[in-house]
């Protein structure tokens, strides 16, 4: 379903050099796999998340979709039917939600692709989010958690096939998070997930996908095997000193 292959991304800093974020990534995503995206901070996370949402380009090497070419020439014709297909929630609730209230919130994405029978969806996903009494409030109220929620619904309402999250835990307590967990389970749908949080990283996800702070992919497997071996873990830096 996802192919990355040779994949590199650089940017040119404030000095005009030149900053490889991204070097000689390759890896492919079957349909309903569910991926944990490992590194530590600046190893590239969101940027290949991004990539991944056609939000920003490979600079070398290809992105293939359902077998489509993802790069910037073209892209506008297929936009439409890839924006359809892949949802992308940021770290950041706050870049996902521009409407007056939470119902508007949900209601946008349904309007934008043309769903029937919006006012019964938007219900429907409310009750499934636990935002009932959201409705008429609007997202700048609510709390990091809350907001996280609203804009994973307005994502979720509109049938994705697949999922893309940066840190969904982040703003999440353990009872929200826990049921983050059962709602992806339900959803069974492809999913490629950052987290720093390794404690949770299994229930997320079979499978992980590492950047080093290199930048260039270190582990490609099993998530249990990765956990097993200090020294791979030790290179990724992702061991804690204090335990
Ligand atoms: N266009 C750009 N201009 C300047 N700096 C950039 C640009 N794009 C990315 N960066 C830098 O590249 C680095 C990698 O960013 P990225 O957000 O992908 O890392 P991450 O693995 O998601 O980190 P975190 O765990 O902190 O979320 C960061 O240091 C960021 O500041
Ligand atoms: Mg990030």
């Amino acid at each position: 379903m996802i192919e990355v292959e040779n994949l590199y991304f650089d940017y040119t800093d404030f000095k005009g050099e030149k900053i490889e974020l991204l070097k000689d990534i390759s890896f492919k995503i079957e349909s309903k796999e569910r991926v944990v995206l490992l590194g530590v901070n600046g190893s590239g996370k969101s940027t290949l998340l991004k990539i991944l949402n056609a939000l920003v380009f490979p600079k070398r090497g290809s992105y293939i979709y359902k077998g489509m070419r993802i790069r910037k020439r073209g892209f506008k014709k297929i936009s439409r039917s890839f924006r359809k297909d892949i949802s992308f929630l940021m770290q950041d609730p706050n870049m996902l939600l521009f409407n007056a209230t939470v119902r508007e919130e949900i209601e946008f994405g349904l309007r934008e692709f043309g769903f029937d029978d919006i006012e019964k969806r938007v219900e429907e996903t409310a009750k499934r989010f636990g935002l009932e009494k959201y409705l008429e409030t609007p997202p700048f109220y609510l709390s990091g958690g809350e907001k996280q929620r609203v804009a994973l619904a307005s994502l979720v309402a509109i049938e994705p096939e697949v999922l893309l999250m940066d840190e969904p835990s982040a703003n999440l307590d353990p009872p929200t998070t826990e049921w983050l967990m059962d709602l992806l389970r339900e959803l069974d749908i492809t999913t490629v997930i950052s987290t720093h949080n390794l404690a949770l990283a299994q229930k997320f996800g079979d499978r992980a996908l590492v950047l080093s702070d290199n930048h260039t992919l270190l582990f490609d497997g099993l998530l249990k095997e990765f956990l097993k071996n200090e020294e791979l873990m030790g290179e990724a830096k992702l061991l804690h000193r204090y335990g």
